[in-house]
């Protein structure tokens, strides 16, 4: 069994896209929410989250749009499940996601790219420790 952390980012919030998103997630067989919160996140979070980004062009822009809005913070557990959000997601970049994928139907830019979901182990138990410490 894993588990991985899942934000859905302000612009879904923002578009009322939580539920949907969230719905697609609950309806795989045996995936369950363990931890779920919405709160707009500070700097301190988000530098810690973004870390392995700092320096890149995108880095302060992207954590500007993470903190100008609340932002949902999920555990999912169940079979598989790092590989699989990240397939429910699709891939970074809206445009190349494929239609039926969460990107792919509601993205458009990169940086608004709707939900972030771990993309290893490692990275879920790091990012979990981030978000809802007393978890970890
Ligand atoms: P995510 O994969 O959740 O974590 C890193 C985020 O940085 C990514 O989603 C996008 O929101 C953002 N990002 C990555 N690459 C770019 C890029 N080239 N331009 C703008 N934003 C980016």
């Amino acid at each position: 069994m894993q588990r991985t952390l899942v934000l859905l980012k302000p612009d879904a919030v923002r578009r009322g896209l939580t539920g949907e998103i969230i719905s697609r997630i609950e309806r795989k067989a045996g995936w369950s929410i363990t931890a779920l919160e919405l709160r707009t996140l500070g700097q301190e979070t988000l530098e810690q989250h973004y870390g392995e980004h700092k320096g890149k062009p995108f880095y302060e822009p992207l954590v500007a749009f993470m903190a100008s809005g609340p932002v949902v913070s999920m555990i999912v557990e169940g079979e598989r499940v790092i590989e699989g959000v990240r397939r429910l997601a699709g891939p970074t970049d809206p445009i190349e996601a494929q239609p039926g994928s969460i990107r792919g139907d509601f993205g458009v830019i990169t940086r608004e790219n709707l939900i972030h979901a771990s993309d290893s182990e490692e990275s879920a138990e790091r990012e979990i420790k981030i978000f809802f410490p007393g978890r970890g």
